[in-house]
């Protein structure tokens, strides 16, 4: 998969690292050994989505994206599934790895390569 880039270099490397957490989870089998690796997914996106949500909403804010409200409310959505993810660990200790590889896979697809996309042009007025 190829991903649209922002033009903002630490925003463009973080993206990177949804798509390595993507490849490398459809490329292990779903067995045990595919466990370990969905749990560590998670637990860095908990810290992954703060982090990275904030940075790109202050870029947007101090580049002037005009529609950067309808973007913060993308970034709670996912935040928020994130978040279901952890809590549906937490409670069953198992990880819905099909489900989140269609998660991932779907933010590359629609977030990043369409949404975070579109705030590249007023980067580049900077
Ligand atoms: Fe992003
Ligand atoms: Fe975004």
């Amino acid at each position: 998969m190829e991903l649209n880039k922002t033009g903002h270099t630490v925003i463009d490397m973080q993206h990177q690292r949804i798509l390595e957490w993507f490849e490398k989870l459809e490329s292990i089998p779903a067995n045990q050994r595919f466990r370990p690796y969905a749990k560590a997914v998670i637990d860095d996106l908990r810290n992954y989505v703060v982090e990275h949500f904030e940075l790109e909403e202050q870029v947007m804010t101090e580049c002037g994206f005009p529609d950067s409200e309808r973007h913060q409310h993308l970034h709670q959505q996912l935040s928020e599934q994130v978040e279901k993810f952890a809590n549906e660990y937490e409670v069953t200790g198992v990880v819905a790895q099909d489900k989140l590889i269609e998660f991932l896979k779907d933010w590359l697809i629609r977030h990043i390569n369409q949404e975070d996309a579109k705030f590249s042009s007023y980067l580049e007025s900077q």
